[in-house]
This record gives C-alpha cells, structure tokens and sequence, in this order.
C-alpha cells in the first residue's frame, strides 16, 4: 500500500501542496475540505493534470475524514485567510475553533501521524494543535520559516545578482512581525552576506522580507500567497516521508533551547521519518537571542488569549 499525505483546506495554499506532493509521486494525497464538492472538483483537476505531467491520478477530494484514515502526515493550510490590512494576528480567534475541530477529527483516524501547520497565525495554531492532538512536539511543525527564508534569499539573490540557489541562511522566530533573519549564519556560495551587502541595506532587504506576506497580498488584493506558501510544505512532508533529514526553520516547541521554554518558535531543525528529529544547535549574538526572545513573547501573547 502506497504512504498517505493529507493536506486540508483545498484553497490555493492547499491546491498547491496537494499538487506537489502528488507530483514527487511517492505517496497519495487526500484533499480535505468542509466543502467536499469542491474539495472533488480540485482532485479531479488535479488527477487530469497528473496524466498530462506524469504523476499516478491518485488524489482524493473529500469531506470526510474516514478518507484520511492512516496519513502519515497530514497538513493543516485550512482557516480563514489573510486579506489586505489585516496582520496574521487578526485571525486567532476564528482560526482557533477550526483547528481545533480539524486536528480532533484527524487523530481520529491517524493517531501517529505527524501534523505540519500552515494557517495562520502559525506559530500560536501550531501550539493550539500540539495542546489538542497531546502529540509529541516532535510530531507538531509549523511551517513560516521555510516562506520567509525564501523572501529573504530572493531578495539578497536580487540585489546581488547572483542565483538565490547560491544564497544560504535562514530566518529564525514567529512568522509575524517578529520574525528574525539571521544575517550572521547568512552566506553566497560561502561568503558571508556581510561582506557584501552594507548593514543599512541588508537591513532594508530584512524588513521586506518580514513585511513579504503583506506584499503579495497587498498586490493580489483577493488572494494571499499560496505558490511559495505550497512549495514549502512540499518540502517539509518530502523530507519527512523521505526521511530526507533536511535542515528547515520550522516552528518547534522549545523546552529552553535558545532559553526559551514551552513556546513554539521558529528555528532550524533537521526534519526526518520522526518529525523533528533534532533542533540545531546556534551561536546567536546577545542581541539576536533578544530578538528571538521577543519574537517569542509575542507568540505567548497569542497564547495566553486563546486561554490554553
Ligand atoms: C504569508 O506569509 C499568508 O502567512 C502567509 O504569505
């Protein structure tokens, strides 16, 4: 029997997940929604495409989560999205009930599998999820960093002009305003990102990079992102199913790495067939540990108004 990956919500976030997981072929994808019409209507859409590109036709569109049963990994993008001028933050409270309801449901039917969060705000769902499904934290990641490190490599590729495939580095902390990119760990093809980008404008290209979700959507106005967004889930469940043991920034809970404890926050982790198999260990300057710190604080707010 071929592996089982679950994506819910079949929006644009999770159309393009489901999209790509189907297309690395190793495993079948079940897109969940509570409109199970159109949740069918997209696998089908899906399954067509697969004949013209390649990979099985073997995606299923559904309301019910008996079709989930047995997922290895399941990924949570469903929720209400973001629209122009609201923060991430403005979606707790509605989000909160969805999650809820959708992480129950699914360990229903896959009380092993490992959750990857999307919806937004991240950091506090993914600890909203780790609290209801009483997994493992090492079973419980959020994905943010994976997107906002791609902002942050893009634009460095851009103003250098060099292949962002040569930019190394990664953004650390909540996917919210707080987010930390790392300039210290940040490198081209080697060199440190330092020696060739002055820090004032190394600092303008962080603020784009933290401000990168707002852009899209303040661009698209009906939509938010969703093809990066989908590209970095990709990821994180090939890496997984594969045991692939790829280093990501992924919201984790620390319990006190980086002196914090009991909070999810971004940081980079090697990812395999456990989850997280190991948080990787930093040498962050006192001011980056600050920042984290804050970026962290800010998640416990969200937490603390969500009363879990
Ligand atoms: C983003 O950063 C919506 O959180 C999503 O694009």
């Amino acid at each position: 029997m071929r592996p089982k990956v679950t994506v819910v919500g079949a929006g644009a976030t999770g159309g393009s997940t489901a999209r790509r997981v189907a297309a690395r072929g190793y495993a079948d994808v079940v897109l969940l929604d509570i409109m199970a019409d159109f949740a069918a209507g997209k696998a089908l859409d899906l399954n067509q495409a697969g004949s013209l590109v390649g990979y099985p036709p073997n995606i299923v569109g559904t309301g019910s989560y008996e079709d989930t049963r047995g997922s290895s990994v399941c990924v949570i993008t469903s929720g209400f999205p973001r629209k122009p001028g609201m923060s991430r933050d403005d979606l707790l409270l509605g989000n909160k009930e969805i999650i809820e309801i959708v992480v129950e449901k699914l360990l229903d039917e896959s009380p092993d599998t490992i959750l990857v969060i999307l919806t937004n705000p991240m950091d506090a769902m993914a600890q909203l999820a780790l609290h209801v499904s009483g997994l493992p934290r090492q079973k419980v990641i959020g994905q943010g960093g994976i997107l906002d490190t791609a902002r942050y490599r893009t634009f460095i590729a851009w103003e250098l002009g060099v292949a962002a495939d040569d930019v190394s580095g990664f953004v650390l902390g909540g996917h919210g305003d707080t987010m930390v990119p790392v300039p210290s760990y940040t490198s081209v093809a080697g060199i440190p990102v330092t020696e060739l980008i002055d820090a004032d404008r190394l600092e303008e290209i962080v603020q784009r990079a933290r401000d990168g979700g707002a852009e899209v959507g303040g661009l698209m106005k009906v939509a938010s992102a969703f093809e990066a967004p989908g590209e970095a889930c990709a990821m994180m469940v090939d890496s997984i199913m594969l045991d692939q043991k790829r280093i990501f920034p992924c919201a984790v809970q620390l319990e006190g790495e980086f002196d914090i404890d009991g909070t999810f926050v971004g940081v980079p982790v090697k990812l395999g067939s456990g989850g997280v198999e190991q948080i990787m260990p930093l040498k962050l300057s006192s001011t980056e540990i600050s920042d984290l710190k804050k970026s962290a604080d800010a998640v416990v707010e969200l937490v603390k108004i969500m009363g879990i």
